[in-house]
């Protein structure tokens, strides 16, 4: 049965302290992919399986087109690269660890299919196979990125000044903290490690940011370095800036950040993709991505200075993001320790603090591991929701994570049983770890499934190298913004006007059309087009020029917008002196109509129907008839949804929106499939339960040999994806013997035999109720993504009383007639 598109991340198994062993039986360890948007912690002893258990939820999210930036400061997590769908020895053999094989008295070639063999083994052990790591690859797009080298793809911190995006700007706590960390980590580039808001270097750096980022303007580290020396302030505080800083002492910081720029390890962070957060989580056509940043190369203070320009950059992007309950992206930390202490105040820890308490309305799920809670701000675990607590080092560790987690759980309202816990975390095994959900009622101890990964472990700069070769990522050209079939007139400025006075008698006399304006109703004013060229040979025409707003509304998609069209169409002799159809559309601006004709130029005479009053209001009728009949909305649309693009939205973002809505969609549903079936299920089991009561007593009255019978659902996906919470926990799961085999034995007695026949009718309609359950969960999960489909157009017609005639007015717009009869226009 497919689980794959309904939003749970499978992790494992759970795990039986008894047994010393996954339980089987009782299926798989399912996570909701929404609850992750409050955040999750792995704490766990070096070697506890913390990472595999994190690269098996990473790939997860990958399996469910869930982007992730991935921050690895040890080097384990480019092996979320390193997945094979042959699970062939010669896609594993260049991965392999030599000083291994060596020591296994091994070639590379033997070593590497033993290895092969491991992981196929070890991932059907767990129900999984190549195909599946085919599926993984399909949907989600892997990069490794190295910051400051090029061992994998460089990352450009050059634009990194960038002035934060409005949502952040009009935030000024918001704005302060990005400007903040931005300074002190800068300033810890040059070995100042400066106190923000004492030192002068960090209050000139943060006033320059502050002045430039206010107004949206973007810096670089070299114009950052000219400002120092010439600030375009001329006071900070109340002191003028040379008492607060002589030039002098401004040149010497200007200096070491010079200096810093021009070293040549520094060059490198100049070079490669932009730092751009949408980037790293899509590509250019909306394919998610898992784009790991590998920083273990860097030294501390560059990792700080990259980790908080990244989190800042998060938070901006963040703030950029629509709401959304459903998980949207996730952020996962390899190892928190130094990024997130209790008591220091190192840059990274005010956008992290950040993250975890507002990434949820956004759907950003922000997943950190440690060694040892310690490592971790006590008021961010409090904002955390899921808790993996792994095999802990001492006992001391221990009640660390057990306080911690008590705090935690008492803030979300729930009560705590310590003692229990306490139990149930002592003597884990490697890979076996208690989820602590506040989702859930009891915690779950559960064995982390075989990752699909292969994890080789850290790669030395020669296989991240080679790490480019194994997926490139196909570069395919995205179409232009989407734009509505009607576009919208841009105003286009005249160009070469050039108007030479000209005498009446040279081009009016003897053609015999009028030198003035003919006379128009009362109350139609006339305006004239702004002369082109010569005036030889020229004649005004008599034109209506149209405004009308077109209102395209249509509630079912969500569309509601407004725009305006301004069109001119000639006033002629004909039949219809005004015909719309033949109208085009006005690229001049109305602002550069003159009030006046140019004198000189003569008038095509006005058929007399214009000289009347009531012909314009029928015009006006005509042209909204016009609009209604011609004038459509054309948009993208996500075939068989009612998800269209909004009208000025690119397709990419389109796309990428379609994506968010239709996973929300199915978390709903998914939601409503959960709860019918948990009611309906839990009141079989109470008939069983009864009806298997009174086999017991009837098998006691008939003195049979007891027997052990328990019900046998068989159902074990189904008792995972509905969850500790919605089923009582003590009889989905427990299944040992099937109700039959006991059955047989039984039917001795025929009053026992009835008993038992209840027990199978309910058995069989809990079979059923598993099938119906099934078939709806797989036409939710067949669902198809709006990133693989070919758009359709939904076409929007404009209700009537959604068309306003604005304004129609009267032009007179020069131009001559060429010798073959055609019109030549002389304006622009
Ligand atoms: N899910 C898994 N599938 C396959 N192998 C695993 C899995 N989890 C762990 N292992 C094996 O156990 C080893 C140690 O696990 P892991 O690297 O996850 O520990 P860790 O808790 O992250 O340790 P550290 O704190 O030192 O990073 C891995 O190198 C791998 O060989
Ligand atoms: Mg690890």
């Amino acid at each position: 049965m497919d689980y794959e598109k309904l939003g749970v991340f499978y992790l494992g198994r759970p795990y039986d302290p008894a047994a010393n062993a996954a339980n089987e039986r009782a299926g798989y360890l399912l996570l909701k992919s929404k609850e992750l948007t409050t955040h999750a912690v792995c704490v766990g002893m070096t070697g506890s399986g913390k990472t595999g258990l994190c690269v098996g939820l990473l790939e997860e999210a990958a399996m469910d087109g869930v982007p992730a930036i991935v921050i690895d400061p040890k080097g384990d997590m480019a092996n979320l690269m390193l997945s094979f769908p042959d699970l062939s020895a010669e896609d594993f053999q260049p991965w392999i660890d030599t000083d291994a094989a060596r020591k296994a008295g091994q070639s590379p070639d033997v070593f590497a299919a033993g290895e092969a063999a491991k992981w196929e083994k070890g991932l059907q052990a767990w129900g999984q196979d190549g195909q599946r790591i085919a599926r993984m690859r399909q949907t989600t797009s892997f990069a490794v990125y190295t910051p400051g080298s090029t061992a994998g793809i460089p990352l450009s911190i050059l634009q990194s000044f960038q002035a934060p995006p409005a949502a952040v700007r009009q935030d000024p706590e918001l704005l302060q903290e990005q400007i903040s960390g931005l300074t002190v980590s800068l300033l810890s580039l040059i070995g100042i490690n400066a106190d923000p808001i004492r030192s002068r270097e960090s209050i000139l750096v943060a006033s320059l940011l502050q002045h430039y980022w206010q107004k949206g303007e973007d810096l670089d580290l070299a114009r950052l370095i000219q400002l120092i020396q010439n600030p375009p302030l001329q006071q900070i505080g109340v002191m003028s800036l040379d008492t607060f800083y002589p030039e002098k002492d401004r040149m010497d910081l200007a200096l070491r950040f010079n200096n810093l720029l021009a070293s040549p390890g520094f060059s490198i962070w100049l070079q490669g993709d932009p730092l751009d957060i949408d980037q790293l989580l899509y590509t250019a056509e909306g394919k998610p991505r898992l784009s790991i940043l590998s920083i273990a190369h860097l030294n501390e203070a560059e990792r700080m200075f990259f980790v908080s320009l990244l989190l800042n950059k998060v938070v901006s992007w963040m703030r950029g993001q629509s709401g959304t309950s459903s998980l949207r992206a996730l952020l996962y930390m390899d190892e928190i320790f130094g990024f997130f202490p209790p008591v220091a105040n190192p840059p990274s820890k005010a956008p992290l603090l950040t993250l975890l308490k507002q990434a949820r309305a956004y759907g950003l799920g922000v997943v950190l591991t440690t060694q040892n809670p310690v490592d971790l701000d006590y008021k961010g675990l409090a904002n955390t929701g899921i808790w993996f607590i792994g095999r802990l080092q001492t006992e001391r560790d221990k009640m660390r994570v057990l306080d911690g987690l008590e705090g935690a759980t008492q803030l979300h309202g729930n009560t705590f049983n310590k003692a229990a816990m306490e139990r149930l975390v002592s003597g884990l095994g490697n890979r076996v770890f208690l989820l602590h959900s506040v989702y859930q009622d009891e915690p779950v101890l559960f064995e982390t499934r075989w990752c699909m990964s292969y994890l080789a472990g850290p790669l030395t700069r020669v296989q991240l190298q080679q790490l480019q070769q194994l997926q490139p990522e196909p570069v395919r050209q995205i179409s232009e913004p989407v734009k509505a079939e009607t576009k919208p007139h841009e105003a286009v400025e005249p160009q070469n006007i050039e108007v030479k006075p000209v005498s009446t008698a040279s081009t009016g006399a003897g053609s015999g059309k009028p030198d003035t304006a003919p006379l128009l109703p009362q109350g139609v004013q006339a305006v004239y087009a702004p002369i082109r060229g010569r005036l030889e040979g020229l004649v005004y025409r008599p034109y209506l020029v149209g405004m009308v707003q077109i209102g395209y509304n249509d509630r079912k998609v969500g569309v509601y917008h407004s725009e305006d069209k301004v069109i001119y169409t000639p006033v002629t002799q004909g039949v219809f002196p005004v015909d719309w159809d033949q109208a085009q559309p006005l690229e001049l601006a109305l602002d550069y109509f003159e009030p006046e004709g140019s004198s000189g130029v003569p008038y095509v005479a006005l058929p007399d129907i214009a000289g009347k009053p009531a012909s314009y209001t029928l015009w006006k009728r005509d042209l909204a008839d016009w609009a209604y009949r011609t004038c459509r909305l054309t948009l993208p649309q996500v075939p068989g949804t009612d998800l269209v693009a909004k009208p000025d939205e690119d397709e990419r973002s389109f796309r990428l929106r379609a994506q968010q809505k239709t996973r929300e969609r199915r978390d709903q549903e998914t939601e409503k499939l959960r709860r019918s079936y948990a009611t309906r299920i839990r009141a079989l089991e109470e008939k069983i339960r009864k009806a298997e009561q009174a086999v017991e007593r009837k098998k006691e009255q008939a003195k049979q040999q007891k027997m052990q019978t328990a019900i046998s659902f068989g159902a074990t996906l189904l008792s995972a994806f509905l969850g500790k919470k919605a089923v009582s926990a003590s009889s989905l799961g427990k299944a040992t013997t099937t109700v039959r085999g006991a059955s047989r034995a039984l039917k001795d007695s025929s009053e026992v035999g009835r008993s038992q026949e209840s027990v199978e009718v309910y058995q069989a309609q809990l079979q059923e109720l598993e099938e119906a359950f099934e078939a709806e969960a797989e036409a939710l999960a067949s669902r198809l993504d709006p990133l693989d489909q070919v758009l359709t157009e939904h076409v929007i017609q404009p209700y009537k009383k959604d068309i306003q005639v604005r304004d129609l007015i009267f032009a007179w717009m020069p131009g001559r007639e060429l010798a073959d009869g055609s019109w030549e226009q002389a304006w622009n």
